[in-house]
């Protein structure tokens, strides 16, 4: 990300002027998209103006309402300037991708126009009623994900993404960063107060497991609190805070070591939301043998049901071909459910989790542990492309989780990442099912056609 940065203030610089183009950061909360913004006027030397577009329903919140109305006001932009009293201040719209709209207009189409770089050299604001020139100001936006905001805008836009933190990530944050400024912000010296890495390192997979590092900011900050009450206890003695000592400090771990849920219908998948990646326990149970049927729970959405509808019937007419009892879904009622059940989720990326732990009843054998596994599966077995592979794979990291199964045609994907993320990960590519099965269950599925 700092590479995609340096180079578009080079081609600026080079240029004599950095315009003409709207950054967009998008990742996950707290992992410094909003900071980021700041650093890059900060290294520009230019003036830093901020607001939130969240939530924004009124169009005349960009482009200024006509004077006549009672309590008539310019737009922000003006506003920026004015506040700013440059002409090019580096300009940051959080939070685009909760835009709203309502019968007051789009600002979202207002938006269109002023960060149109062939259009905004004509800015006009109703309530200053002159134009303006935008096309010196540098435009920097932050979401979370890419999927609410209206394509024209995303359109003029220079996408930027940035991933989750893992744990060394973040204690090297930690270190350099957060205690620093945490200690200068609390007005002790170096001296008074030290946590350890290893502490660090436990608040990170006991208590934070985030993706950015805003929870740790908060915790660290809570030890910090404490220590101070004991520092004026006893203010000759440097406090000093270990593993041991955290337990006093913020009570028990919110996270403890990972027991991800194993067994017969027991199978962990790959997921990535706005808040990052995750990984999901999928389970399947077959609930009595009186009659055939299907049940799916877990707030799903019409995506991710639709995928289980397509496990359920792969599984169901291939059981044979891999070595399951052929009749078992004649006689038998089948529940699966993806916990949590309270977080609403969506999309096909669980395909294959779901079709193995619906075979892994059938053939009442548990999968291979420590497993994780993500793709889009179809009907007839083929495994798809998923999104988000790098925030998956720091999200199976993050759980110590060291075997995963892939799409093939993710390979690439998998390939670019940083070495330090790939390290000690076993990854197997599936182009189609019978791939994941012989990872799973360990031996080769039967030949045959996939129908029978
Ligand atoms: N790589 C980093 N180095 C140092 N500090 C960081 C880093 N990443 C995040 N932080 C710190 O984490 C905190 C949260 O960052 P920030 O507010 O920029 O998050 P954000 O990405 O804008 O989140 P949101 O999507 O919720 O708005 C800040 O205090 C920031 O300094
Ligand atoms: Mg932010």
């Amino acid at each position: 990300m700092k590479d995609r940065i340096v180079e578009f203030l080079a081609e600026g610089t080079f240029k004599g002027e950095v315009s003409g183009s709207i950054l967009l950061l998008v990742g996950p909360p707290g992992v410094g998209k909003t900071s980021i913004g700041h650093s890059v006027a900060d290294a520009l030397g230019r003036e830093f103006y901020r607001f939130s577009v969240g939530g924004m329903r009124d169009e005349a919140e960009i482009k200024g309402h006509r004077r006549t109305y009672i309590g008539a006001m310019p737009g922000k932009f003006v506003q920026a300037l004015k506040d700013s009293k440059v002409s090019n201040p580096v300009i940051m719209l959080d939070e685009i991708d909760k835009i709203g709209a309502s019968f007051q207009g789009d600002p979202a189409s207002a938006l269109l126009e002023t960060l149109d770089p062939e259009q905004n050299r004509e800015f006009l604001d109703h309530y200053l009623d002159v134009r303006m020139d935008l096309s010196k100001v540098l435009f920097i936006c932050t979401a979370n994900q890419l999927d609410t905001i209206p394509r024209p805008l995303l359109d003029r836009m220079d996408v930027i993404r940035l991933s989750g933190y893992i744990t060394e990530e973040k204690l090297a944050i930690a270190k350099h960063h957060l205690m620093p400024r945490l200690l200068k912000r609390a007005g002790l010296l170096k001296k008074q107060m030290n946590i350890t890495d290893a502490a660090i390192k436990q608040i990170i997979e006991g208590y934070a497991r985030e993706a950015g590092v805003r929870s740790l900011e908060k915790l660290l900050h809570k030890v910090i609190r404490k220590g101070i009450v004991r520092l004026l206890e006893k203010p000759d003695e440097p406090v000093k805070v270990g593993v041991s000592d955290l337990q006093t400090y913020l009570g028990q771990p919110a996270f403890r070591k990972e027991k991800s849920l194993k067994g017969t219908g027991v199978v962990t998948g790959l997921a990535w939301t706005a808040m990052g990646g995750a990984t999901l326990s999928i389970e399947a149970s077959r609930i009595h043998s009186s009659q055939r049927g299907f049940k799916l729970t877990g707030q799903l959405g019409d995506v991710m049901k639709e995928s289980a509808e397509i496990a359920y019937s792969f599984v169901s007419s291939n059981l044979k071909r891999f070595k399951g009892d052929p009749t078992f879904f004649d006689k038998s009622f089948v529940h699966l459910h993806v916990p949590e059940g309270a977080t609403p989720k969506d999309g096909p990326s669980a395909g294959v989790t779901m079709a193995t732990a619906l075979l892994s009843i059938a053939r009442r054998e548990s999968p291979q542990q420590n497993l994780a596994m993500t793709g889009e599966l179809t009907l007839t077995g083929q495994v798809l492309p998923v999104g988000g592979i790098r925030e998956k794979v720091i999200a199976a990291r993050r759980q110590k989780i060291s075997n995963l199964i892939l799409p093939e045609a993710n390979r690439g994907d998998y390939e670019e990442l940083p070495d330090y993320l790939k390290e000690g990960l076993t990854v197997n590519f599936a182009k189609q099912y019978n791939d994941v099965f012989q990872v799973c269950f360990g031996n080769k599925p039967r030949k045959g056609s996939s129908v029978h």
